[in-house]
């Protein structure tokens, strides 16, 4: 054994976005956290939310009527209790972060009616919901609470941050395996694996989109706490239902860029390139059914007419009223030759957001002891077979308020402090066939996309299979010869991902929600959450 770093404190958070941050904060003035992040502290899906969050905030909603909305888009398998739980706490939650400095945008009103009343939030509309009560911050919502976020938790003396930090493994209690009792970090810039030892962990790692070749998620999506959940024996669920976005840019020069549901909360309409909208044809609810009808419905549209994208068209609204709304994306279309006020945007379907993943609890406990998920990371029960808009980062921060609850509750409990192993790499070398891990990457990527993607058949699912253990095989091989990188742990978790994702969809013989699969096309009548267990 080499001897190693060792670093400790009371919670190793695993992860800066929404819900890394928000539970920091709570806990911030009970005990020592250190918060990881692997690139940046502010890269994650957080930065990059437009539409907004979910909140009864409008005196005709009501808190009722947002568990039934969601329930409605969940298809059948969210969780009653857990979508009350966050629906319930979410003014609560919207007005911490306000207190925090969050600029949701408010309707003007006079200045003389300013002082005396409560601020009056501009709600928007999106897909699914059935009032506007989405809180937002113009078309660039998540950058505004991700910086809102790290602002607060930047000068805190008991918020440590460490930033270009890996999470590799979770290490067990060798007295009882049920127990965690920290991790295994690399530590990007030195290139060398540290240990944290902490009390509790908690993941809050976010999604695992980036498995498929075309999403709408930053590079550090890449599923790493469900699969260090998994290694650790925590039971994951619901990995067959991943939410795919319809709306994303189609551009050459544009990755990843977002185009917001917001704009068809305003009206904007799908339509064909010669303008003929479809959406009413595929629902009675046109452009604001839920997102994965609409989303496989652009995938019939372009299969069926053999286009490389359908078009977003908004330029029947005022101008002005499009660049206030929409700044953002009318800066970014622009930049790229697209005047939104005047012409329609090309726009097709990409992977957006893991509604599965690691079981938790209303406290966000795992099935370990000292383990808690929270945010994208977590499966809560909230989502069901397909998650509302804007109903995430709602999520992240009601359970980071459950989590810090039921930890500042335990930081008084006695603990015992055991030896951990230092990080062995004595059997190990550098690198000499990158090109293994750059290739795998890419074909797992690739046929995710091709396999399992929007539509499924049975038949794609098994050579998805095949697939996946060859890889799997190879890169387990590759990761005991050779010293980590940051391709090869992610290349590791995702196939971890990918295979969950299979295996789950594999396990629902019915089409529902996100998940569509041409041999069972029907609805069972009968049907639960996938769940299944690490163990
Ligand atoms: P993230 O914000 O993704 O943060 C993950 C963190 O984990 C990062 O800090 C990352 O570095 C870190 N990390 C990951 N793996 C490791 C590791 N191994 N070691 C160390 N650190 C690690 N939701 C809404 O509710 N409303 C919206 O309008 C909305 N719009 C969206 C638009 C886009 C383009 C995208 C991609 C998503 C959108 N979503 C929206 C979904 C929502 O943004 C995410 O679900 C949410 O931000 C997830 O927050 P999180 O804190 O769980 O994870
Ligand atoms: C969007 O703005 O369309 C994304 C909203 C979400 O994913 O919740």
């Amino acid at each position: 054994m080499q001897a190693s770093v060792e670093h400790q404190c009371d919670v190793l958070i695993i992860g800066s976005g929404a819900a890394g941050l928000s539970l920091a904060l709570k806990l911030a003035e009970h005990c020592q956290v250190i918060v990881l992040s692997k690139s940046d502290i502010s890269e994650g899906s957080t930065k990059y939310a437009q539409g907004g969050i979910a909140a009864v905030f409008d005196e005709e909603d009501s808190i009722e009527s947002h568990v039934e909305d969601t329930l409605e888009a969940g298809a059948g398998l969210c969780n009653r209790e857990a979508v009350h739980f966050t629906a319930s706490r979410a003014k609560e939650c919207m007005q911490w972060l306000i207190k925090f400095g969050m600029p949701f945008d408010q309707i003007s009103s006079s200045p003389n009616e300013t002082s005396h009343t409560e601020a009056r939030f501009h709600l928007t509309r999106e897909g699914g919901h059935s009032h506007r009560r989405i809180l937002h911050s113009a078309d660039a919502t998540g950058a505004a609470v991700q910086l809102t976020l790290v602002e607060a938790v930047k000068h805190h003396p008991n918020i440590h941050l460490f930033q270009r930090y890996n999470a590799v493994d979770l290490i067990k209690s060798q007295q009882d395996s049920n127990v965690i009792i920290g991790a295994y970090v690399w530590n990007r810039k030195r290139e060398s694996v540290e240990v944290i030892r902490s009390r509790f962990v908690a993941l809050a790692t976010g999604g695992a989109s980036k498995v498929y070749q075309y999403t709408s998620n930053p590079d550090v999506s890449s599923g790493d706490g469900i699969a260090m959940a998994w290694r650790v024996g925590c039971r994951v669920a619901n990995m067959e239902f991943n939410q795919f976005h319809p709306t994303c840019l189609y551009h050459p020069e544009a990755r990843n860029f977002l185009i917001t549901e917001a704009l068809r909360g305003e009206g904007a309409k799908l339509c064909h390139a010669d303008g003929t909208p479809f959406m009413q044809r595929f629902d009675e609810r046109g452009d604001l059914a839920p997102r994965d009808i609409v989303a496989r419905a652009i995938d019939f549209e372009m299969k069926r007419l053999g286009a490389d994208c359908m078009y977003l068209d908004i330029s029947h609204k005022p101008s002005d009223f499009i660049v206030k709304h929409f700044p953002n994306i009318y800066r970014k279309c622009r930049s790229l030759g697209i005047d939104i006020t005047q012409q329609a945007i090309p726009v097709v379907p990409a992977a957006h957001y893991s509604c599965g993943g690691v079981v938790t609890d209303f406290s966000a406990k795992t099935d370990l002891d000292n383990l808690y998920a929270i945010g994208e990371v977590a499966y809560t029960g909230l989502h069901g077979a397909n998650r509302m808009a804007s109903n995430s980062l709602l999520e992240c921060i009601v359970f980071a308020h459950s989590a810090a609850d039921h930890i500042i509750q335990r930081l008084a409990e006695k603990r015992t402090i055991e030896p951990i192993n230092a990080w062995d790499e004595s059997q190990v070398s550098n690198s000499d066939e990158e090109v293994i891990i750059q290739h795998n990457w890419h074909e797992l990527r690739l046929f995710m996309w091709d396999y399992v993607g929007i539509v499924r058949t049975n038949k794609r699912l098994e050579r998805a299979q095949h697939r996946i253990a060859l890889l799997k095989q190879e890169v387990d091989e590759y990761y005991s010869h050779f010293r980590v990188s940051n391709n090869l742990l992610e290349l590791r978790n995702l196939l971890t991902v990918a295979d969950l994702i299979v295996r789950c969809a594999q396990e629902r013989k019915e089409s529902r929600g996100l998940h569509y699969n041409l041999d069972y096309p029907d609805l069972l009548e009968n049907s639960s959450p996938t769940i299944i267990s690490g163990k």
